[in-house]
């Protein structure tokens, strides 16, 4: 292995492994050269109630592009979740359930699950929910998110969950563009010691623009809240007397399982959508190699629900697996910076998944939080979301790993249901800040921007995937030719997932970022545009163009370059506004870090505005700007520069 920096398996971890470095190479050439034995085989791994005779139909020409798995094959994600491991392990935990509070917790088993499940399913057929219909879910991180999830998928309702930190504007929208008719929420979230009014934003949500037939309210901090008579229910009264069976819908493999809306370069968020069938394989697989998981263990995922990482890797993945799923209702820095250690002690969690930005905050608040905590019970740890700078990795590998623990940074995306990019800890030594090398049936190909397929080993450039993987996302909601211009127009006859990478001199892979008009902060997608738009739907703005900077918590920063409406005076009072304004419009993770005044912005002489510039300026390079020579007015530049925001 060329770089210096290399973490090989250790012995414990090849004698734990379902994939040795030799079977991890068999498997991997096996499922490229035969896709249909290897997936045939892999399938079995989850409970048909009619067995698929069709494996593959997928494929990437542009502009046909359909991707089908197991076609013909019924199965309920449910049935599979639950019902198939009572037998088994119906006493055993599901959900280990930790809350804001650290004095709170509860503990699920699988028959509890079970019934807690049926009841929710009943609640909402009695509801009139239908096989097919939309259901949005705005929940906070308690376990009634989980129900609700898993009784849509019992009777074959589609969800949509929106993260409970979203504004209720953006909830409205995301309501309105899947049509859900019901909406499930709570009185209220907690969350670092503060409540988050769920009902009330619904309620707003419902008052700008989106519409509802039913509300069903969790009751969770037990607060007052407003209930509109014949539109809200309180879900413990219309759950009194519900059966505490219910059977599980026989679906098609490629019937739709959730929507989930993430961020593009352009316009508003998209719904993308997952199937049942090949995103269950995938969820089940790879959470079974990618962490080793093995029964009794208890793994932890610190992701929201309302984040992709949380369908799969705290619901979805686990619980096909029959595993012990841990979930958190609070923050890393709350009641104060052990959070995450004491919760790893007291529930003794042997795998833990979280994201850079947590570890680097946790990094920052000083090493004497996470050395007075044991953490002996952890054998793997994760991370995803972003780019894991080499210092977070190794900071993570000695004071939570213990130099001791496997660390794995995983690749992938909303839109690829589960990992891709990963080492499997068995098998492929780390490299701190590559997450290494493709899962069973991904081939990740690296494209110089014109589109050159870079055949050398040693590459870089923009990565795009070959051929379909079962875990695909199928369409945008309501917009195919959105998903296929989005994702497969760019590059004839590949995915391309919108990220920069270079592969080194043994194939491993470093994602570098998005190329894209896309930010990820803290982890969380979000679109240029989106900020944009609510930044010019302030009376006084006329114009904005947002761009990320390197930021050292949150990976990266929002940079806003705003220009005022003719007359309006530009000041501080005005940029604290503006900051407020945009929390409201999205939510707090968009609420910008710096503006900057910017009586002109870039453009050139047909009017397109060069973010290139503008990201030069935002990340302090503005000695680099390149050719400015087609742009309409140069002098715009020099006043950027003067007034840039960034210095060190
Ligand atoms: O840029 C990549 C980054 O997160 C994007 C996907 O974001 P989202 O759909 O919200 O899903 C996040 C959780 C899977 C990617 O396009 N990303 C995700 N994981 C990594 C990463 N960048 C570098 N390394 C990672 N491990």
């Amino acid at each position: 292995m060329s770089d210096q920096l290399v973490f090989r398996p250790s012995e414990a971890a090849v004698a734990n492994t379902y994939a040795t470095k030799s079977q991890y190479e068999e498997m991997y050439a096996r499922s490229i050269r035969e896709p249909e034995a290897f997936w045939a085989e892999q399938a079995k791994r989850i409970d048909w109630i009619k067995p698929f005779t069709k494996v593959k139909n997928t494929s990437f020409a542009y502009p046909d592009v359909s991707i089908k798995w197991f076609e013909d094959g019924v199965l309920n994600i449910a049935a599979n979740c639950i019902d198939r491991h009572l037998a088994t392990r119906g006493d055993q935990a599901a959900i280990i359930w930790e809350g804001d509070d650290p004095g709170t917790q509860e503990v699920i088993t699988y028959n509890q699950l079970h019934k807690e499940v049926c009841r929710f399913a009943n609640v909402l057929k009695a509801n009139g929910v239908k096989k097919g219909d939309r259901v949005t879910i705005y929940m906070p991180m308690i376990p009634a998110a989980s129900y609700a999830m898993l009784a849509c998928a019992r009777i074959g309702a589609v969800h949509s969950v929106v993260f409970g930190g979203f504004s209720p504007d953006a909830l409205a929208g995301r309501i309105t563009d899947c049509q859900s008719r019901v909406v499930i929420t709570a009185d209220e979230g907690r969350r670092g010691g503060k409540t988050v009014p769920l009902k009330a934003n619904v309620d707003q949500a419902l008052k700008n623009g989106a519409e509802a037939d039913t509300v069903l309210v969790i009751r969770n901090t037990g607060n007052d809240i407003a209930m509109q008579a014949g539109r809200d229910l309180w879900f413990h009264e219309a759950a009194e007397g519900v059966d505490s069976d219910c059977p599980a819908e026989p679906m098609n493999a490629e019937d739709p399982l959730f929507v989930l809306y993430t961020s593009g370069s352009t316009g508003r968020p998209k719904g993308v959508l997952h199937t049942t069938g090949g995103y269950l394989v995938w969820a089940a697989l790879t959470h079974q190699y990618a962490f080793d998981y093995q029964d009794g263990e208890v793994y932890w995922c610190t992701a929201d629900v309302g984040w992709v990482t949380g369908h799969t890797y705290i619901v979805y993945g686990p619980l096909a697996n029959g595993a012990t799923t841990l979930m958190f209702e609070g923050i890393p820095s709350y009641p104060d910076a052990g959070r995450f250690w004491e919760v790893i002690d007291k529930h003794k969690v042997n795998i833990f998944y979280t994201a850079p930005t947590a570890i680097r905050a946790l990094m920052g608040a000083g090493s004497q939080w996470v050395d007075k905590a044991d953490l002996s019970s952890l054998r793997l740890i994760g991370s995803v979301g972003e780019p894991i700078n080499p210092e977070a990795w190794l900071w993570y590998n000695k004071h939570v790993g213990h130099e001791r623990c496997t660390v794995i940074d995983t690749w992938w995306q909303t839109e690829t249901g589960g990992i891709l990019i990963s080492p499997l800890p068995g098998a492929v030594a780390a490299k701190p800040g590559s997450a290494t090398l493709p899962f069973f049936g991904v081939q990740p190909v690296v494209l110089s921007p014109e589109g050159v397929v870079q055949s050398e080993t040693k590459a870089e450039g923009v990565l795009a995937i070959k051929d379909s993987w079962p875990g695909q996302a199928r369409t945008i909601w309501g917009d195919h030719d959105r998903f296929v211009s989005t994702y497969f127009e760019t590059y004839k006859g590949l995915y391309f997932t919108g990220d920069g990478c270079r592969r080194d001199e043994d194939g491993y892979y470093w994602i570098t970022g998005r190329v894209d008009d896309v930010l990820n902060i803290s982890g969380h997608r979000l679109g240029t545009a989106e900020i944009e738009s609510a930044l010019v739907g302030h009376p006084k703005v006329s114009e904005a163009a947002v761009v990320g900077y390197p930021h050292d918590i949150k990976g990266q920063g929002i940079y806003c370059y705003v220009t005022l409406m003719a007359g309006e005076s530009y000041d501080d009072e005005l940029k604290t506004e503006l900051r407020n304004w945009v929390r409201k419009e999205i939510g707090p993770i968009a609420t910008p870090d710096l503006i900057q005044w910017a009586p002109g912005l870039p453009k050139t002489r047909s009017g397109k505005i060069m973010r290139r510039i503008l990201r030069k300026v935002a990340e302090n390079e503005f000695g680099s700007l390149g050719d400015t020579s087609t742009l309409a007015d140069p002098a715009v530049v020099e006043n950027l520069v003067e007034n840039r925001q960034n210095r060190p």
